[in-house]
């Protein structure tokens, strides 16, 4: 082997700048050529790949988004789509590429693998919803910004003794909301995990009004509810002025935390070792304190652990 390309899929998430700066810098300490592939699968079928050297990659540890930058591109499901991606590879004479995304990234370098293009996955998303790793490249930092958001919200809560509800991303997966509700101190989650009982979160934040309690935090995962349409039943259920707040797309901006410049950097350099040992289809995950790989199917078709006294918690400390 002596070329290797890596690339960003997916939504981008903070962190995966360091994973580009791993694998350049560890795949040229290993003597080989490092080429970069822009805007995901998308760029891969166009040829928008360029060899990159090691100064193309500094500074970039600290930068949120991807240099690479990112696409989404479900067209890559079309095998005719995917030959393209294989010709382009070809051609440069690429053996190997490393794809950092989520799941649907995780898809795509599997189907790549099965073409004969080496492939490794690393889990670059915000959500944190890929099971064969503890914790997602992004993560960290996205939680961040959204426990600054929860601080902000309960100055101005308790100034106007009111419940906020903050919908949070995560897409199916509600460990954003679950640790935000935690590092921020909220009393109520709404997530997939814990489901929407809308007569008990009524009638909790009714008894909340009624012993004069200060404020109410309601962290949200999206797509559960409409939060604007909730704040005003709320108000009109339990008497409890409610405002509700979209966190939105600035959960996945900003320059990544340090644990995910390490996590990033990590992962990268464990990539182009499984490489370098010949490995191919495999997911690299961080289990515990060890970083790990597994077959990018069995990664895929891993159940997620509902982390349930984690969910009780919030519940009992309120
Ligand atoms: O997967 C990351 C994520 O930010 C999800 O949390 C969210 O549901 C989705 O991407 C939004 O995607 P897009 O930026 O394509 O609208």
């Amino acid at each position: 082997m002596k070329k290797i390309a890596v690339m960003t899929s997916g939504g981008d998430a903070p962190g995966m700048n360091a994973v580009v700066r791993a694998v350049v810098r560890s795949g040229l300490h290993y003597g080989l050529e490092v080429y970069g592939i822009y805007e995901g699968y998308k760029g891969l079928c166009e040829g928008n790949i360029k060899k990159l050297n090691r100064y193309d990659v500094t500074r970039i540890i600290s930068r949120g988004g991807t240099v690479l930058r990112s696409a989404r591109y479900p067209e890559f499901k079309d095998e005719e789509v995917r030959k393209n991606a294989v010709k382009q590879l070809n051609e440069l004479g690429i053996d190997a590429v490393v794809v950092i995304g989520g799941d649907g990234t995780y898809r795509g370098a599997m189907a790549l693998s099965a073409m004969g293009i080496k492939t490794i996955g690393i889990p670059g998303t915000i959500d944190n919803d890929i099971s064969s790793t503890d914790y997602t490249i992004g993560f960290f930092t996205a939680l961040q910004t959204v426990v600054d958001s929860v601080d902000k919200l309960r100055d101005t809560s308790m100034s106007h003794k009111r419940c906020n509800i903050v919908e949070v991303m995560g897409r199916n997966c509600g460990d954003l909301a679950l640790y935000a509700g935690i590092a921020g101190g909220s009393e109520f989650l709404i997530t997939p995990e814990t489901g929407f009982q809308k007569e008990k979160l009524l009638a909790a934040i009714k008894k909340f009004n009624e012993i004069g309690r200060l404020h109410a935090i309601v962290v949200v995962t999206e797509n559960m509810v409409n939060v604007q349409d909730l704040a005003k039943e709320i108000e009109e259920e339990t008497g409890y002025e409610t405002r509700a707040t979209v966190l939105g797309h600035v959960q996945r901006g900003g320059d990544p935390v340090a644990f995910d410049r390490v996590l990033g950097t990590e992962m990268g350099e464990y990539a182009v070792e499984l490489l370098v040992n010949g490995q191919s289809g495999r997911a690299v995950g961080l289990k515990g304190m060890e970083y790990v790989d597994y077959d990018i199917q069995f990664a895929l078709n891993k159940k997620r652990e509902i982390p349930n006294k984690r969910y009780g918690l919030i519940g009992r400390i309120k």
